[in-house]
This record gives structure tokens, C-alpha cells and sequence, in this order.
């Protein structure tokens, strides 16, 4: 959907959308319509909640205009997203291509929000809908915002570029997007900038990457570390901001097989990555000046007479071993041996790792909040108040030596999983062994967040592109001068 600020209504066919506080009237009715409006409002019995909606049609400039007054609550961001996310959900099929919407004095931020919340509630992705009839079809394909400051939207629209990558590469099956493909679809970030390094599985073994490399034995798709990198400070930070994502196209479980039932679902197993690739896309795109690198480890985690065994010990890059005890708890495999490789090569004093790394953190936050787990108390609080501020919200668990234990082998240095009880917090004790001395680092557990059953005011069903605009966010908060 285009966004285009005026200063004016345009003339000719399109809808009308008109807001209203809780006890206010909505300004801008057209002539003659002021008393159909008040009667519909209270027929309606519409009281301004946001997102709410009365929608009615009215003669306006020689012709038969659809009119909608949309609540907008307390006009708090997230208020202005609800009213965003229900006038694109209601008119995104309509028939309509253009809706005005009168937003006269709203402040930049403000009407950015706006703005980003109707692009990325209109966002879907019907590349294989090839029988859709016309009327399902979308038809919205403009958004006039008449009357606001529309100086904060470029800088939005890249965040909003920067989730469509993510809903992208998390929305494909896993025929089309696995470890090769998804590099291939994160190319064009080179157009912006973006510094794209590949390492294959000849390289990755060379480097003693062992555990990475364990979860792809299994899989005809060879691995892939992608690493984008992004300098807007023209040199000037040495070490950059590490974001790092686990990046399983697809996550069968490997010989400790998952049920078939809701299988599918592994496709979006490279969420963490999709949100690092849509992250770096955002920077890029508004020019943040920060240095940033991000690390997507792309692997397949398939069974097959090749694929590991469990109880097979391997030999990460840091030198520690791993006595794998479940294949399917792949994703901590994956990480460690990323999180290795950027701090050998980039020396970053922070590192934000993401990962749909545990059913567990399903069962702990639900579809609400993703799982935070920090060493560092300041790291922890500004990723919560990014978190607050995006609207990608995260609940921070506790770390131990007491959780640490449970993951001791008594045949390696350490084994992959722990007991049931505490299964998301054990696997963070696992990544954590691998963070040197003197990093702040945070695991976001990501798992309840990539993909959503029911829509809401920014996303349909389907993949959110959680983290894209926390992780912006965090960015532009701690790291630009
Ligand atoms: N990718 C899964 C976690 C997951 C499950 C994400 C459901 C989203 C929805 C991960 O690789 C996994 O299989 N974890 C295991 C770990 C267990 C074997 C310790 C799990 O959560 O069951
Ligand atoms: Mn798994
Ligand atoms: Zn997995």
C-alpha cells in the first residue's frame, strides 16, 4: 500500500475516514451529511474506543462517498494503531483503492504510526492464492493522510520495509526458502549498503563449527552463515552491535522426530533469522548510524541415514563439546557456534541473540510476550523498554548456577538439553556458555511470537515479523548518537 501525505482532500472517487475521541464529534463531515453522522453515531451506539467503526454513505462532492468515523481512544500509539489496523482490515477487500483519512494537526510521530500500522495491517502474501476470487482479492492500494506533519514516515517506512522482508522469508515454505534460498532472498540488502558475507559448509568446517554443522548432517540443503553487516557511522565504532538468529528453515526434529500433527508449522522456525535479515533491511534503509552486524545461522534439521544420532558428542567451535541428547533441541546448536564466530571476528560488546528456541517459552508467555534472558541488568531494561515502545514486548526470566547444572553430561563438557521443568531457561544456560567474559549479551526466546493464529490491529494470521521494529527501536535508542 502507498502512504502519501496532503495538505488537502483530494478530489474523485475514494472513502472517507473521519476520527472521533470518546465524547467528541469527527471534524471534516462532509456539507449536509452532519445530521445522517450524528444519528448513524448513535444508532451505532459508537463511543470513540479505539479501532471502533461506523460506517455509512453520504453524497459528497456530486457523488456517493462511503464515509467511516473511526475511534481513536485515548490517542495513544497503540490506540492510533487499532484505528489504523481497522480501516485497512475493514476496506483491504472492499473494492475501494483510496482511502483519505483526515488526520488535520497530528504530529509527526503520531501520524508515522499511523501510517505504519494500516501498511503493515494490509500486508498478505498470496503468491500461491492463484484461484482467489475477485471479490477476495485485495483492492486497497492508496492511503491519503491529509492534514499531519508526514516528516516521521520515511523513517517508518523502512521499518515497515524491513517487517515485510521478515513476514517474507517466514511466510515461504520450506521447499522454497532453506539455507542457499534465504540468502539469495536477502541479496538486494547489498543495493542499500549492507555488507553481505557468506560462509558455506566447506569454510564453516574449516573453522571447527561442529555443532552447526551436527543439525545439517541430515539435510540435502547445504548450511549457510549469513552475515550482513551495516556501518553508518562511516568507521568511526570499531565493534559493532551483534544481532545473531537461528535460522532453521525447517525443524523436523532430526531422529528424535516431532509428531506429524502441526509439523508445518516448522517452517517458520527461522524467525529469529527473518527478524535479524528484516532488522538489518530497516538500519540500512533509514541510514541509522550505528554499526551493526547481523549473523543468521541457515541450517535444515532433517533425519536421514546421514543425520546425527542421539547421543552422538560433537565439537563446537569454541572447543567445548556436546553430548547431544535430543535432536530436536537443534536451535542452541546453531546459535552457539554463530555466537563464536561474531565475537572471533567482530569483537562485540553486546550481542542480542533471537530464536523460536522452545515450545516451553509457548506454554510460559503464550502469543504476548517473547522470553528475554540477559546477563547484564542495563542490556535486559533497554530491551524491555524497546520492547514497550515498538510494541514487540518481551518478559525477562532469571538465569542461575543452579539451572546451569542441569545441563552438566557426564560424557562432554556439556549436553543439549536439560529435564522438562525450566526447559526455556536451561536452553539460554546453554547459549550462555558460549558468551565470553565481558559481553553483554540477551537471548530473546521468540518462539510464541513469529506466527500468529488470529489477527491483530498490525498483522493478519500468519507470520507478525516480531523483533523487526524492537530491535529498530533498541537500536536507534542505545546505539546512534
Ligand atoms: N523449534 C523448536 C521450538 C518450537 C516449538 C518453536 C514449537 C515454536 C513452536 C525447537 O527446535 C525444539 O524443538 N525445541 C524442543 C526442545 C526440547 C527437545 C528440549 C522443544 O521445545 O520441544
Ligand atoms: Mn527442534
Ligand atoms: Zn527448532
Amino acid at each position: 500500500m502507498q502512504v502519501r501525505f496532503a495538505d488537502t482532500r483530494p478530489e474523485g472517487a475514494h472513502d472517507l475516514a473521519l476520527v472521533a475521541a470518546p465524547g467528541g464529534a469527527p471534524a471534516g463531515v462532509p456539507e449536509g451529511a452532519g445530521q445522517l453522522v450524528t444519528d448513524a453515531l448513535k444508532a451505532s451506539r459508537f463511543e470513540g474506543e479505539a479501532g471502533s467503526l461506523v460506517e455509512l454513505f453520504v453524497a459528497d462532492q456530486g457523488i456517493t462517498r462511503r464515509l467511516i468515523v473511526v475511534g481513536t481512544g485515548k490517542g495513544e500509539a497503540t490506540d492510533l494503531q487499532k484505528a489504523a489496523g481497522a480501516l485497512v482490515a475493514r476496506l483491504l477487500t472492499s473494492g475501494t483503492e483510496t482511502l483519505v483519512i483526515e488526520l488535520n494537526g497530528v504530529a509527526a510521530d503520531a501520524a508515522a504510526t499511523f501510517a505504519a500500522a494500516a501498511s503493515l495491517r494490509g500486508w498478505r502474501h498470496d503468491r500461491y492464492r492463484t484461484k482467489l476470487p475477485a471479490k477476495q482479492r485485495p483492492t486497497l492500494k492508496e492511503l491519503v493522510i491529509v492534514g499531519a506533519d508526514g516528516s516521521g514516515w520515511d523513517r517508518q517506512r523502512a521499518v515497515v520495509e524491513g517487517v515485510s522482508l521478515t513476514r517474507e522469508l517466514v511466510s515461504e515454505p520450506a521447499n522454497i526458502i532453506y539455507p542457499e534460498s534465504f540468502v539469495e532472498r536477502c541479496r538486494h540488502l547489498a543495493e542499500l549498503g549492507v555488507e553481505i558475507t557468506v560462509i558455506g559448509e566447506e569454510r564453516m568446517r574449516a573453522m571447527g563449527m561442529g555443532a552447526l554443522l551436527g543439525v545439517s548432517l541430515g539435510s540435502e540443503k547445504e548450511a549457510q552463515l549469513l552475515v550482513l553487516r551495516w556501518d553508518g557511522t562511516g568507521g568511526a565504532v570499531k565493534e559493532p552491535l551483534a544481532l545473531v538468529g537461528k535460522g532453521v528453515t525447517f525443524d523436523t526434529g532430526g531422529i528424535s522426530i516431532k509428531p506429524a500433527a502441526g509439523m508445518e508449522d516448522m517452517k517458520w522456525d527461522m524467525g529469529g533469522a527473518g527478524a535479524v535479515a528484516g532488522a538489518m533491511k530497516a538500519l540500512a534503509l533509514r541510514k541509522a548510524k550505528a554499526h551493526v552486524v547481523g549473523v543468521c545461522g541457515l541450517v535444515e534439521n532433517m533425519p536421514d541415514g546421514k543425520a546425527q544420532r542421539p547421543g552422538d558428542v560433537v565439537t563446537s567451535m569454541s572447543g567445548q563439546t556436546i553430548e547431544v541428547i535430543n535432536t530436536d533441541a537443534e536451535g542452541r546448536l546453531v546459535l552457539c557456534d554463530a555466537i563464536t564466530w561474531v565475537q572471533k571476528h567482530h569483537k562485540p560488546k553486546t550481542i542480542v541473540d533471537l530464536a523460536t528456541l522452545t515450545g516451553a517459552m509457548i506454554i510460559s508467555l503464550g502469543n504476548e510476550h517473547g522470553g528475554l534472558f540477559a546477563n547484564d541488568d542495563s542490556l535486559a531494561d533497554q530491551l524491555i523498554a524497546a520492547g514497550k515502545a515498538s510494541g514487540d514486548t518481551l518478559w525477562r526470566f532469571p538465569l542461575g548456577d543452579a539451572y546451569n547444572k542441569l545441563i552438566d553430561s557426564p560424557i562432554a563438557d556439556m549436553k543439549n538439553v536439560g529435564p522438562r521443568e525450566a526447559g526455556s531457561i536451561t536452553a539460554a544456560q546453554f547459549i550462555q556458555r558460549f558468551v565470553d567474559e565481558g559481553v553483554r549479551w540477551a537471548h530473546l526466546d521468540i518462539a510464541g511470537m513469529v506466527w500468529a493464529s488470529k489477527p491483530s490491529s498490525t498483522w493478519d494470521k500468519g507470520a507478525t515479523g516480531y523483533g523487526v521494529r524492537l530491535l529498530d527501536r533498541f537500536v536507534a535508542d542505545n546505539f546512534e548518537s
